[in-house]
């Protein structure tokens, strides 16, 4: 425990500033949210939450996408987050001296929680300029003795956007079968690819996959997210969770955001036309940026990225410096919203980065 290292969470004094650091929704979740969380009677806060119908939710709005094998209501896990999600995963399944088999950069959280179990981290390289998922590589240390305990592929990724499409995930769990395949798509609404809708976690029990209501529907500050899976796996990732580990405040909004499919869907779509406007910008300006999956991009700046991340927060605006991040050195992560608040980013960016030629 002494050399852990702790996930470095979003810093505090976030109110206030245009958020474009953790790729959170930028404007808040459905008003139908906001409504069922008031009308919560005060005598509801004193007992203990009740889940039951959460999962049948969970399946009802996954289905709308339509999957080749129907989900039941135990193959649903929920957690108090993603985040509590893959801390499960590595507690029920990684045993010291087992490794993680992953992908570098990726999202911070993955080392931290092979580190508590005391596994082994063997981080592969996205490959060239364009950070391809370096899938031969991957499946030659999948299938290599003694295979991984744990792979998880973050699709699309965090924070290089890479996107993998569902069937060489599906190839790769169907060859290692002793090896639990972890796909967190967190991003996947936003310019991303789900294995979901082909998952048959029948043929592929050692298959995973992890959603969550903080980006999309805008439920960060409440926690709450799932895992998708064969219903014995699902049993034992919740085996290592409290009985009350999700509150009841995220209970009742995850029902009333999962009812309000067209909300979530909308301000994807407005995402998405933000990210094509912020792209022409980019592009026109001659700024060395990256941009593939999820509500996110990478931007390397002219000037020094540490000077232009402190004058962007001068001017209210907050990113994220991948300072100390293999492949991205140099760059700042820049989240996605709405097309007004991306002009606001890019009028200040442009004064931040005084190089940048429009
Ligand atoms: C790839 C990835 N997975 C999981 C999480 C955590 O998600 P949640 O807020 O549901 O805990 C994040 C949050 O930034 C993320 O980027």
């Amino acid at each position: 425990m002494e050399s852990l290292q702790a996930y470095s969470a979003p810093l505090e004094g976030r109110r206030g500033l245009l958020r474009l650091d953790f790729n959170e929704n930028t404007i808040g979740p459905s008003p139908k949210v906001v409504e069922a969380l008031r009308a919560i009677p005060a005598d509801h806060l004193a007992i203990y939450p009740e889940y039951d119908g959460l999962r049948e939710a969970v399946v009802a709005n996954l289905s709308q996408a339509g999957l080749a094998h129907p989900l039941g209501p135990d193959q649903i896990g929920l957690f108090n987050g993603v985040d509590a999600a893959i801390h499960a995963i590595f507690h029920a399944y990684g045993e010291r001296g087992d490794t993680l088999l992953s992908t570098s950069p990726t999202f911070g959280y993955y080392t931290p929680c092979a580190h508590m179990q005391g596994m082994a981290i063997e981080a592969i390289p996205y490959e060239g300029p364009g950070f391809a998922f370096p899938l031969a590589a991957i499946r030659r240390v999948l299938l290599d003795e003694p295979c991984p305990r744990l792979l998880l592929i973050c699709n699309p990724n965090n924070p290089t956007g890479t996107r993998l499409a569902p069937q060489p995930i599906l190839e790769l769990a169907a060859a290692a079968p002793r090896t639990l395949v972890v796909v967190d798509e967190l991003y996947e609404a936003f310019a991303g690819d789900s294995v979901l809708p082909l998952a048959d976690f029948a043929a592929t029990p050692n298959l995973v996959v992890l959603r969550s209501l903080a980006k999309t529907a805008g439920l960060a500050g409440l926690r709450i997210g799932f895992a998708m899976g064969a219903a014995p796996v699902i049993d034992r990732i919740g085996r290592v969770t409290g009985p009350y580990d999700i509150n009841s405040l995220a209970v009742t909004a995850a029902h009333a955001a999962l009812a309000d499919q067209p909300y979530t869907d909308a301000y994807v779509a407005e995402v998405l036309r933000a990210r094509a406007w912020l792209l022409a910008q980019l592009q026109a300006a001659g700024v060395r940026h990256h941009a593939a999956g999820g509500n996110y991009l990478l931007i390397w700046p002219q000037a020094p990225a540490a000077e232009v991340d402190q004058r962007l927060r001068q001017a209210g605006i907050l990113v994220r410096s991948m300072a100390g991040k293999p492949l991205i050195e140099g760059s700042l992560r820049v989240s996605l919203g709405t097309t007004e608040q991306m002009q606001r980013f890019w009028q200040a960016y442009q004064a931040a980065d005084p190089s940048t030629t429009p």
